[in-house]
């Protein structure tokens, strides 16, 4: 499968927003404006600043709806201890590392394609942003991620929590040489 990247629309941000995850993995659905988020997702995907990609094959359309979205940078962080500091939105940390964010379409999930979606995200920054580390967060009990990131290269160097709206949340560091 060739992955190709493309800056986000307005389209493929509404169509990203609009994915509802299952069980436990509906914790990574568009948050509900009512729970307080001081954040606009749909701002955020579209903001060049920390740039957000849409994922399609090479052969689809543009008009077919994304696979898969990867983002670079102070969106993609989990809590304000990280940037505290930085002017926000940035692409790279001071250090030049590159924080990531990304999620394949709900009904394409488990099937074993999320390892060709991480790799090329990576390949995608080294070619455009040249990052010295990369580093990406994730839930402690989503194993079915943590398994993909693993094999894509990383390895957990810490742990972070805060106090979402939701309750507490405890996300694993992980971070990959360039
Ligand atoms: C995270 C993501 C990229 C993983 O890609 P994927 O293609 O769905 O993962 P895979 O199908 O390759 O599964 C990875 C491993 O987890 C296992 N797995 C699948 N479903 C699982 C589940 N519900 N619980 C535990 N393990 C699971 C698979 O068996 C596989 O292990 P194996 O290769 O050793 O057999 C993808 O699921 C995704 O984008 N999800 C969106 C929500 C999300 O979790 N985002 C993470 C943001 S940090």
């Amino acid at each position: 499968m060739s992955l190709v990247f493309t800056p986000m629309t307005e389209a493929d941000a509404r169509a990203i927003l609009a994915w509802r995850y299952e069980g436990q993995y509906a914790v990574y659905n568009s948050p509900d404006a009512a729970l307080g988020h001081d954040f606009d997702p749909l701002v955020e995907l579209l903001d060049p600043g920390s740039p957000h990609f849409a994922v399609r094959e090479s052969n689809d359309a543009t008009d077919v709806p994304p696979l898969g979205f990867f983002g670079y940078g102070s969106a993609c962080e989990v809590s304000a201890a990280e940037t505290q500091g930085l002017a926000t939105p940035y692409l790279l940390r001071p250090d030049g590392s590159a924080t990531i964010g990304l999620g394949l379409r709900p009904d394409l999930t488990g099937q074993g394609r999320g390892l060709a979606l991480v790799k090329a995200g990576l390949a995608y920054a080294r070619d455009h942003y040249h990052p010295t580390l990369f580093r990406l967060y994730v839930f402690e009990w989503n194993q079915r991620a943590i398994r993909v990131y693993e094999r894509a290269g990383f390895v957990a160097v810490g742990q972070t929590s805060f106090t979402a709206p939701e309750g507490e949340r405890v996300f694993i560091e992980m971070t990959r040489v360039v």
